[in-house]
């Protein structure tokens, strides 16, 4: 059983949904509290085993490559002022050398291109693809508990959360198999299906551990929904190779794409914070009474 030790994080996009915030400064660089979403999702992948981490990015994402690199500047002015408390924050979490790759999608052609960008890192080795912007808040980090179905199952995973039926057109949807309540055999996939025709309510959410084959699949360069060259598509086709399992999430999915979302992870992440969720709890009863 090969192990999964890559990791894509796809930041191609462009965030249209978040401007002008989006502009000039990368979606995955917006903070849940005090950290960007991108580096949610990248200790996600730490906890969950993952050795290397592969950025795909695009125009104007420089801000991701700059924070998971050294800052001499400001790293020599910390140790000056002996703020060994902020340096610890912003090193303890820096990639080793040689852990993190960037490679450029030219032009967002969609998901399933971002992740084909990502191929010649990738290899003949299986993968776990995150979307920084589904951010899951869970005591069990999401793609640990996937890694471990994987290892079980030495196939394909995804990560899925039940929607309401009329948001089934936001989604990739699966049809589903034998059904234990918490893991879901995966017969087939349909992106974006009009809720009429959707073949359940069980959406997939941005976890993905997947064969390196899809890559053949996604280099053929077939638009789907949207015109976009779709991950799901290429998903499909590996379905009867290998065991293709879906996991319910456990926690909350904040969809962090989306202004509403991104204030809901805000305001949750801080409440849980042992350091300020007392303090944020009396701001906001004190907002609300007004
Ligand atoms: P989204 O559907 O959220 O698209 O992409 P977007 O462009 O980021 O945002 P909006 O819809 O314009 O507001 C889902 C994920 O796929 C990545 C995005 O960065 C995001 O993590 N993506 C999408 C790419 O890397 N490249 C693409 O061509 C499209």
């Amino acid at each position: 059983m090969r192990q999964v030790r890559k990791a894509i994080f796809p930041v191609g996009g462009l965030g249209t949904r978040f401007l002008p915030a989006t502009k000039a400064l990368p979606k995955e660089m917006l903070p849940v509290v005090d950290m960007p979403l991108i580096e949610y999702a990248v200790e996600e992948a730490r906890a969950a085993g993952i050795e290397e981490f592969i950025f795909v990015t695009g125009r104007g994402k420089t801000a991701i490559q700059n924070h998971f690199d050294s800052h001499i500047e400001l790293e020599t002015t910390l140790r000056d002022r002996g703020r060994e408390d902020a340096l610890t924050l912003l090193n303890g979490r820096k990639p080793e050398p040689g852990q993190i790759a960037f490679v450029r999608q030219m032009e967002p052609l969609g998901l399933g291109h971002a992740v084909w960008c990502a191929r010649n890192f990738v290899k003949d080795e299986p993968f776990a693809v995150l979307l920084a912007d589904d951010l899951i808040m869970s005591d069990r980090p999401m793609l640990q508990e996937m890694v471990a179905i994987h290892e079980e199952t030495a196939g394909n995973v995804v990560a899925l959360m039940e929607v309401a039926r009329e948001d089934t057109a936001r989604y990739g949807v699966i049809s589903p198999g034998e059904d234990d309540g918490h893991t879901v055999e995966v017969l087939d996939l349909v992106e974006k299906p009009d809720p009429a025709d959707a073949p359940s309510n069980l959406a997939i959410v941005g976890r993905y551990i997947l064969q390196p084959e899809i890559m053949d699949y996604l280099g053929v360069g077939t638009r789907g929904a949207g015109g976009e060259i779709q991950l799901t598509d290429s998903m499909v086709k590996l379905i009867g190779s290998d065991p293709f399992t879906g996991v319910r999430i456990t926690g909350t999915r904040f969809d962090c794409g989306t202004k509403l979302g991104f204030l809901e992870a805000n305001v949750a992440y801080a409440l849980r914070r042992t350091d300020m969720g007392s303090d944020v709890r009396e701001r906001l009863r004190a907002l609300l009474d007004q």
